[in-house]
């Protein structure tokens, strides 16, 4: 069957009933219980709903275990990564701690064995990097650098868990390689940098594609979410049994406002995506700036895992930088700029900046930080869709008024 390109899947996905409803938006369902005028059609129902299924013959019961909405959105982002379904959640973290959840089950009903093993990639964002180390799920967390993660495996490794592009550094990872190292191990993709529009994990053998929803799904900053897409229905059953258990769903309104947004994502990706492109050309030429991590510079993918036809087909709207003068002048020039607002998260409409070391990974150790290439003055930056030049001022006239005139430096890419 022909299947139509990705721009007019982001618009069509989940929308297919329209017609046959008679409506041209998503109906938006908020009931959180259901009349169930059939006792033995609703315990039917509950019973494929606790298995991990959908409700039979279309019998929803209760909105913790199953929303039209909510599986609206899934639907459509399942579309979007190619995968077998998504399961959506309440947070980015949620998803995750379902996916470490779910994959001890995953691993025993393929295995016979129990497993508590996870292979992780750093730098990951500093609440994933915080959730493995902190015991909460009893879990026996090894690190590894990406050649290395199939010396890391074991036969008790239930997932691999990279992220690519990594937050915050942006190191890309090699999915494939990663696959290919983890055997049968399946490996989880947190890919909420590049957006379905810029890499899809699970056609390069990834078993999960997750994301903070919360950033460019969502795309204007008022949506706290996050997504699963997974491969094949094992993994779809046991995410739904775990969401169904801790109750870590997502509110209908939320996946409404997801999936609105999935029509405009390859748009907002692409527009920002190109000034992020010419600001980091400019911070890299410029003296005042002593590193620039973005993967559209050469130095920064030394793998060639950017462009087109490769693992991510753009460089993304992410960047990170140093201004020279170290830490002391970064908390400064954060005060200077006017247009770029200091805060953490990122994927919005408008641009946003924050210091990794002290904010979003501050929660991650010092030795953690290190390991991840996380340095002391990095500034990270999630380019919106600004004006280009507007931008440019606002970081040149805050590079301007925090200058010391003592340091003669040169800027320096992914070194
Ligand atoms: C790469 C990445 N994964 C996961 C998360 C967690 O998502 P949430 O904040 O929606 O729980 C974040 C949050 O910043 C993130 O940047």
């Amino acid at each position: 069957m022909y299947r139509a390109q990705f721009e007019t899947e982001a618009v069509h996905s989940g929308r297919s009933d329209f017609r046959r409803l008679g409506v041209h938006a998503p109906p938006l369902d908020l009931s959180t219980t259901y009349p169930l005028e059939d006792l033995d059609e609703a315990i039917a129902s509950i019973d494929e709903l606790v298995a991990g299924g959908t409700p039979l013959g279309g019998q929803a019961v209760y909105s913790r275990l199953h929303n039209p909405t909510v599986a609206r959105f899934e639907e459509a982002l399942a579309k979007l990564e190619s995968g077998e379904d998504s399961l959506a959640f309440a947070s980015g973290m949620a998803a995750l701690t379902a996916c470490l959840l779910a994959a001890r089950g995953v691993f025993e009903t393929r295995t016979g064995r129990r497993g508590r093993h996870v292979v992780a990639v750093r730098p990951l964002y500093g609440g994933s990097d915080h959730l493995l180390t902190s015991g909460l799920l009893d879990l026996d967390v090894t690190w590894a650098r990406p050649g290395d993660v199939g010396r890391a495996v074991r036969d008790d490794t239930i997932l691999v868990l990279v992220e690519t592009p990594a937050n915050p550094t942006l190191q890309l990872v090699d999915v494939v390689d990663v696959v290919r190292q983890a055997g049968e191990v399946p490996v989880l993709v947190d890919s909420t940098f590049a957006t379905p529009v810029l890499q899809r994990p699970l056609t390069l053998g990834a078993a999960l594609s997750l994301h903070s929803a919360t950033k460019f799904l969502g795309g204007h900053g008022d949506v706290l979410a996050g997504v699963v897409a997974a491969r094949d229905e094992v993994w779809i059953r046991a995410l739904r049994q775990v969401r169904l258990i801790t109750g870590a769903v997502l509110h209908p309104l939320a996946a409404y406002l997801l999936h609105r947004g999935l029509s405009t994502l390859p748009v907002r990706v692409r527009a920002a995506q190109q000034t992020a492109a010419e600001l980091a050309r400019r911070l890299a030429e410029n003296d005042n700036v002593s590193r620039v991590w973005y993967p559209g510079l050469p130095a920064c993918d030394p793998l060639a895992l950017v462009g087109e036809g490769l693992q991510m087909s753009g460089p993304g709207s992410i960047l990170a930088f140093e201004v020279t003068g170290g830490a002391p002048r970064a908390a400064r020039f954060l005060r200077h700029l006017r247009w770029i607002t200091p805060a953490v998260s990122l994927g919005s409409t408008d641009t946003l900046i924050q210091h990794p070391a002290g904010l979003t990974h501050r929660v991650v150790d010092e030795e953690g930080q290190a390991e991840g290439g996380i340095t002391p003055a990095m500034l990270r930056l999630s380019v919106g869709l600004e004006e280009v030049n507007d931008l440019w001022l606002d970081l040149a006239q805050a590079l301007d008024l925090t200058r010391d005139r003592r340091l003669v430096a040169h800027s320096a890419v992914c070194v």
